[in-house]
């Protein structure tokens, strides 16, 4: 049975028009099929090249990665690093056994973080490697929630009703923990007073049953940063006031790998008490390919033991935590390579230079008429903007991220969370790779098409036209 050829399927199996796809006739050889079925396994074999050609044809009607700047997550690395990628494709970060050196160097890896998050005594903390944040984000909510639940067991109290507290602008990761592994999520609206989880009212939020607050460094919306020393603040006039003691996961993404190098005079790691744990994307700023993240715990304390599962190595066995069994160890190598490549001036240099054309390109579009910046690119190197009240009827920040994209540009504008949800924001994510003389062509873009839109004489139609942005 054929697929329904509707050029609107957006079912995950791409949009066309046939539900076959044919072989370049330079690659047909008698005896090869030259019609290949979309979602369906070809009954016979290709050759190589054939197949290679038909995957890297499909590929190429993705968007230009280096343009993407809608994603946090990393489009280029160099030629060292694809070599190293190409060399250690072959290893499966859970056989420790097998590949005892990735597992010392995921170790490395994870001291060093600790080390760059303040942890008092580095060796003495606990981490792992995750395929990104939201592994690990999900491993730090989990090891909350159990610290909770043995408490509680051991105060002779109910563990029926866990409850986490998190902004409304976490991002979905969040949402996923507290739905598959059955928290409560006590969301504290964003509004334009105050535009992060900023510890106002946390009061009305937190009691007995919450397992711990998220804090986020970069939140996804707009890059910005929550005030995670006010948080821990917060908790702790609250725990002088009603006995509830209440530890902090710091949802680093992004920022966790800015602001020691860039920020460091900002407290809100492990100098911090209450910060239980930590995670970042190594595939973020980082600065690898997708396909890894971190969490560190401060001490080996604050990681309950029966969440760790033993797994063979060196003819002993060696404590793990987390979700998958198999998963890549290429990007943990990748992840080394980069801190042995750049160390902590290198990341700073390379940190600093995103920030600086977050700055410039945030400036810059805030001198433009028909804008307001919701914030400068001053904490991560991303910046978000509002179409300034009343400026036109005729367009919206979509249809200048349409125009964008017909020249290449992928600049996403979306709706802010729930209280804020008729505020609608467009983001920039610079990334490494996004040179000033990039970002020097895309505002020329942005002011090209805002003067075509500009000169609009009716409203662009908008009956039908869905979001296609999600975080
Ligand atoms: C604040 C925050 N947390 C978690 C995530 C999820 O990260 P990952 O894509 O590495 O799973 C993101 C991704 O953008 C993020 O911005």
């Amino acid at each position: 049975m054929s697929e329904p050829a509707d050029p609107t399927d957006f079912r995950g199996r791409g949009v066309g028009t046939s539900d076959s796809i044919s072989a370049n006739p330079v690659f047909e050889r008698p005896g090869e099929a030259t019609e290949l079925p979309k979602n369906r396994m070809p009954q016979s074999e290709s050759y190589p090249d054939t197949a290679y050609q038909i995957v890297h044809d499909e590929a190429m009607l993705d968007g230009n990665a280096r343009l993407n700047l809608a994603t946090f997550v990393g489009t280029w690395m160099d030629d060292f690093a694809v070599r190293l990628y190409t060399e250690s494709a072959d290893k499966n970060m859970i056989d420790k056994d097998e590949y005892p050196q990735t597992a010392a160097i995921e170790t490395r890896c994870w001291t060093m973080l600790a080390d760059l998050w303040s942890a008092a005594d580095p060796d003495n903390a606990i981490g792992t490697s995750t395929i990104g944040s939201s592994e690990a984000c999900m491993l730090g909510g989990l090891a909350l929630k159990r610290r909770w639940q043995k408490r509680r067991r051991s105060e002779g109290k109910s563990t029926e009703a866990p409850n986490l507290v998190l902004s409304s602008a976490v991002q979905v990761c969040w949402e996923k923990f507290c739905n598959y592994f059955e928290v409560e999520a006590r969301y504290v609206p964003i509004t334009l007073e105050h535009r992060t989880l900023d510890g106002h009212e946390l009061d009305k939020y937190v009691d007995e049953n919450t397992i711990g607050v998220v804090a986020i460094m970069g939140v996804t919306y707009t890059g910005a940063y929550e005030p995670v020393a006010e948080i821990s603040a917060a908790l702790d006039r609250i725990a002088a006031d009603t006995g509830v003691d209440v530890p902090i996961h710091v949802d680093g993404a992004s920022g966790a790998m800015i602001a020691p190098f860039c920020q460091p005079d900002l407290v809100w790691d492990f100098r911090l008490d209450r910060v239980a744990s930590i995670s970042t994307s190594g595939h973020k700023y980082g600065l690898v390919y997708p396909g890894v993240g971190w969490v560190v715990w401060r001490d080996k304390a604050a990681l309950p033991d029966e969440l760790i599962f033993y797994v063979s190595y060196l003819g002993g066995s060696m404590p793990t935590f987390a979700l998958n069994f198999s998963r890549p160890g290429a990007q943990v190598l990748l992840q080394y390579y980069m801190f042995l490549r750049l160390g902590s001036d290198g990341y700073t240099r390379v940190q600093q230079e995103s920030l600086a054309v977050a700055q410039y390109l945030a400036q810059e579009i805030a001198k433009l008429p028909a804008f307001e910046l919701w914030n400068d690119g001053s904490d991560i190197p991303v910046f978000a903007w509002m179409l300034k009240k009343g400026y036109t009827d005729k367009w919206t920040l979509y249809d200048l991220s349409d125009r964008l994209r017909m020249k290449g540009w992928l600049v996403p504008a979306y709706p802010m969370p729930d209280d804020l949800a008729d505020v609608t924001v467009q983001r920039i994510v610079v990334r490494n790779g996004l040179s000033h003389d990039l970002a020097t062509a895309l505002l020329a873009e942005i002011k090209t098409e805002v003067d075509f839109l500009d000169r609009l004489e009716t409203p662009i139609p908008r009956e039908g036209q869905p979001v296609l942005f999600h975080h």
